[in-house]
């Protein structure tokens, strides 16, 4: 499976990938798209040897993705809505992660530490790691898979998302390589 990977920013979960995938027979990350220049997921993407493309017209993003062959698509801290017709032509292959047990603090706005501020607010006990397909709404798709974390009392916004983040570079590589493996058989 060739692997998109789209990024906004610091690529952590880029880097996951990465990492779990650098000897991969079933998935090859093949391109990184981001909406902006300079970024670092760019150099992670760069040190890997991996082509890094800098999409700011969302118009180009689709014919790119066809001149890469690219099967599937993971969102990686992507603060673009995806174009129309890159859904309509992956639908159902397009993953995201989100920072929080979805349906809950997502939607329009809530990304970055605004997500933890606003588990903190609510008082909520844990939070988590959401991955779910993507479609023309944001955090809206079907949910594919969940891991938990305890909120702490003397949590602030940071040490949360820490927590978070770590179970994400878990739940996303695994997440990816689950659906890889089953759209293989698919083929
Ligand atoms: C992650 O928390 C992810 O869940 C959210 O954006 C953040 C991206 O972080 N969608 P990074 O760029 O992968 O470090």
């Amino acid at each position: 499976m060739r692997l998109a990977v789209f990024v906004s920013g610091g690529g952590s979960n880029l880097q996951a990938l990465i990492d779990r995938f650098r000897d991969s027979d079933v998935v090859r990350i093949e391109l990184v798209v981001s909406d902006r220049p300079n970024v670092k997921a760019l150099e992670r993407a760069r040190a890997a040897g991996i082509d890094g493309v800098v999409a700011q017209d969302p118009a180009g993003i689709l014919p790119l993705l066809e001149a890469h062959n690219i099967d599937l698509i993971t969102l990686a801290g992507y603060l673009k809505l995806i174009p129309a017709d890159v859904i309509r032509r992956y639908r159902g292959r397009i993953l995201n992660i989100h920072p929080a047990l979805l349906p809950a603090f997502g939607g329009k706005g809530m990304y970055g530490l605004r997500v933890h501020q606003a588990v903190l607010e609510a008082g909520a006990k844990e939070s988590g790691a959401t991955v779910h397909w993507v479609t023309e709404e944001y955090d809206r798709g079907d949910i594919i898979e969940q891991r938990r974390v305890p909120v702490m009392p003397d949590d602030t916004p940071e040490s949360l998302a820490a927590r978070v983040l770590e179970v994400e570079h878990q739940l996303y590589p695994d997440v990816v390589e689950t659906i890889a493996r089953q759209l293989c058989q698919q083929h």
